[in-house]
């Protein structure tokens, strides 16, 4: 069955917090921006275009949902013409556009949003030119970071769900969003039907044009956090490198007076290759720095991992840990403090 869109990217994510204060502290020290903030909602922007890429709901701490692009006002009604999809309505926060909204069979929200407008005081940010051995791109051209600059965070890039059937929500995410798996963690033989998958990175499918290896990243609930479906992770596009070190820095810095708590990190993951680096917020909902992660178009298919053997075909491949970095500590890495 052909998807009924293919999403395009993802746009924002959107939290619900029990203190709308202490987040908007923890995101500006994470390297966000507050665009605005009432009793009820808060709004948070890195340093790209969108108007906004983290939105906070005041209440009980929850995951509420996770926004894509649609390519098309089209797409959108195409979508709200489905079973699972509501009416298309206008959105009232910053840039407009339009949203038509499901929840996925986890449990978790997802909107379609289309016609949002890039913020008006935008102006682009570049990262540095790099110099590594012979590939030079910077000559003549200093090199400085503010000694305690904040980091500079260019878009919302990915999210990670503790999901109770992986299977059952990669279909659905196939099915209305065009949504396919890069690399999917088998707990023994991917050829063995009675063989548990343990994880999946899935990306959207924009044709030739290349994606990141994930958007989405689920992990088995019962494995992860007692069965409880939620939020493993948010994460965060970070404008190079240096700024997922200062980054790690400041939170440091920050973390027992304003009780941060440092998850992973830093280090360089295997599926993605991303630099990573993982924090709670005070009330332990994970957000993840990251940059530098692979980009593949929809001609590179999936690649069965097999986690005990540690085989993924390639040299090195290696599902666990990171390619560099500490040790994760898998007992506490998405467990159910953050769902
Ligand atoms: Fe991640």
């Amino acid at each position: 069955m052909d998807p009924i869109i293919k999403a395009v990217d993802v746009q924002y994510c959107t939290l619900q917090c029990p203190d709308l204060n202490v987040q908007e502290q923890f995101l500006i020290h994470f390297g966000m921006h507050t665009v605005e903030k009432t009793d009820n909602m808060l709004l948070m922007r890195g340093e790209g275009p969108q108007p906004f890429i983290e939105k906070c709901i005041k209440g009980e701490k929850k995951f509420l949902s996770a926004s894509f692009l649609a390519a098309s006002m089209d797409d959108l009604h195409k979508l709200s013409e489905s079973e699972s999809f509501s009416e298309v309505e206008e959105l009232t926060t910053p840039g407009g556009g339009f949203v038509t909204r499901a929840m996925d069979p986890d449990g978790i929200g997802v909107e379609v949003v289309y016609g949002i407008e890039n913020r008006p005081d935008y102006n682009e940010v570049a990262p540095y030119p790099t110099n590594e051995g012979t590939n030079v791109n910077r000559v003549n051209q200093i090199k400085r970071y503010p000694k305690g600059s904040y980091p500079k965070i260019i878009r919302f890039a990915h999210y990670g769900i503790n999901s109770n059937n992986i299977s059952a929500a990669l279909e659905w995410y196939n099915n209305h969003l065009g949504i396919i798996p890069s690399d999917k963690l088998w707990f023994g033989d991917s050829g063995d039907s009675n063989t548990p998958l343990m994880g999946c990175f899935a990306r959207l499918d924009r044709g030739l044009t290349p994606a990141d290896h994930h958007s989405i990243f689920w992990l088995d609930a019962n494995n992860q956090s007692e069965g409880i479906a939620g939020l493993n992770h948010v994460s965060f596009e970070m404008l190079n490198i240096d700024d997922v070190f200062m980054g790690h820095e400041i939170l440091q810095q920050k973390k027992d007076e304003f009780d941060y708590e440092l998850e992973w990190g830093v280090g360089r993951h295997y599926q993605g290759s991303q630099i990573f680096d993982y924090w709670r917020s005070p009330f332990k909902q994970t957000h993840e720095h990251q940059t530098d992660g692979d980009l593949l178009d929809n001609t590179i298919s999936c690649n069965d991992i097999n986690m005990i053997e540690n085989t993924g075909g390639m040299p090195g491949d290696d599902p666990g840990p990171s390619q560099w970095g500490p040790p994760i500590n898998l007992g506490t890495f998405g467990d159910k403090r953050g769902i």
